[in-house]
């Protein structure tokens, strides 16, 4: 990275509530619980690291990668390849194919069977507990298709899971599927750089080894007072407590468009706790300044913003031809030169409202992408810790899931058997708009 910028970091507003005291402890406690968080001590590459060359020297005959998972086992995959491999669908590319299935909504996953060749097909199942209903409804209907079609079906399969626990773990005991594991204390929002992202990162010939020297440059947390991720934390948390609960994650590398709903569901899923927490906004530039800007600059006052640019842009088109006398200005300007008046246009009008970090990165690369990653999930992290909430669960959405459960027959959920009866039937006396 090449530098964090503080706009009215501490201005507009703000007011430095963290006492020297509380950063004290937030030190003591990250240091007291370092081992347990692989996420930042990634002590689980100098095993996985083997193991993936391993794995990935048996897929190479695959043109293919199928992934089902959903949330934090899906995301990070899915931006790995949207980032780095974006014409992916473009006939004429010759590069491996990594297709995400994180939705069940119906059709989608029949569309992607009829179209995939399963000779020329590796699906990875990733679920970290290796019981969600969604990745494993899928996982039953592509182990169908690929026992239909290839007769030795278990080679077409890789689970990536708990090392114990959890239904996909007996799977691979049943079937002898090649696996990897989730180390057990790593949960699916903090997991990109495990198994989950870095998988299907060596399948595509990522340089996977730049992401994590990018990741560990960062991970050190011996001066933690004067870590970046710290400071962050402490402007997030201010901008939570002076009531500005909605953050944009304004990103001005398009490419990595997908990092957006990446940083979404680690923030949200970390921090919405308690009544507390700020809702993540990601949007893009420059096509956003032709959408939610407006909204952003004379809406509601309650906004903070993360400003996410590149350094060194790709080369750009040259406007070098005869131009009209109304654009005369943009003769032998590039592409990039307008894509970058832009982005400071938006910079300075969205920091003259609200408070706003700027993160620079120095090239679109792994190596840049490894130390946003690591930032974003320690600044995520201690952000929860500040607020004296728990960022490693999920309480919020175990509810639903069993409801969901419920409603499809599942048995032991007596209580929301209940509740769902009285729900449908408030529903069918309730009139409509
Ligand atoms: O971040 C999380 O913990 C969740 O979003 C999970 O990744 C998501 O619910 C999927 O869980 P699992 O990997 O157990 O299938």
């Amino acid at each position: 990275m090449g530098f964090l910028n503080w706009h009215q970091a501490y201005a507009g507003g703000l007011k430095q509530n963290i006492g020297q005291e509380k950063l004290y402890n937030i030190q003591a406690k990250l240091q007291q619980e370092y081992s347990n968080l692989p996420f930042l001590n990634l002590k689980h590459l100098s095993e996985l690291i083997p193991a993936l060359q391993g794995i990935s020297s048996q897929l190479t005959r695959f043109k293919n990668m199928l992934i089902l998972g959903i949330g934090g086992s899906a995301l990070g995959p899915k931006a790995l390849q949207q980032s780095f491999y974006p014409t992916q669908n473009l006939p004429e590319y010759k590069g491996k194919r990594l297709y995400v299935l994180d939705n069940i909504y119906p059709g989608r996953l029949e569309q992607h069977l009829t179209h995939l060749a399963p000779e020329d097909t590796v699906v990875v199942v990733i679920s970290k507990s290796g019981t969600t209903l969604e990745t494993i409804s899928q996982y039953f209907l592509v182990k169908k298709w690929l026992q239909k079609n290839r007769q030795q079906f278990q080679k077409h399969l890789v689970i990536v899971t708990d090392p114990q626990k959890g239904f996909l773990r007996q799977e691979v005991k049943k079937n002898g599927y090649l696996s990897l594991t989730i180390p057990p204390k790593l949960g699916g929002r903090y997991s990109i750089l495990s198994a989950v992202g870095l998988l299907p990162a060596s399948f595509l010939g990522l340089n996977y080894l730049k992401l994590i020297e990018g990741a560990k440059s960062l991970s050190t947390i011996d001066d933690l007072l004067n870590h970046p991720a710290l400071k962050l934390a402490c402007w997030a948390f201010d901008l939570i407590a002076c009531g500005k609960n909605e953050l944009i994650f304004f990103n001005y590398i398009p490419y990595w468009e997908c990092w957006g709903e990446w940083f979404a569901q680690l923030w949200a899923e970390s921090l919405g706790k308690n009544q507390t927490g700020s809702m993540p906004i990601p949007a893009i530039g420059v096509r956003d300044q032709h959408s939610l800007l407006q909204m952003f600059m004379d809406g509601p006052q309650n906004k903070g913003c993360l400003f996410l640019n590149v350094e060194k842009l790709p080369q750009a088109e040259m406007l070098d031809m005869d131009l009209p006398e109304e654009w005369k200005f943009l003769e032998n300007k590039s592409i990039g030169d307008i894509f970058l008046a832009e982005s400071i246009g938006t910079l300075m009008s969205l920091g003259q409202k609200m408070p706003l970090v700027e993160l620079t990165v120095e090239q679109a690369n792994e190596y840049e992408l490894g130390k946003l990653i690591l930032l974003l999930e320690l600044t995520t992290l201690l952000t929860g810790w500040l607020l004296d909430i728990n960022p490693l669960n999920q309480p919020g959405v175990e509810k639903g899931k069993r409801l969901a459960k419920a409603k499809l027959g599942a048995p032991g959920f007596v209580q929301e058997q209940k509740e769902l009866e009285h729900f449908q039937q408030q529903k069918k006396n309730s009139q409509g708009f």
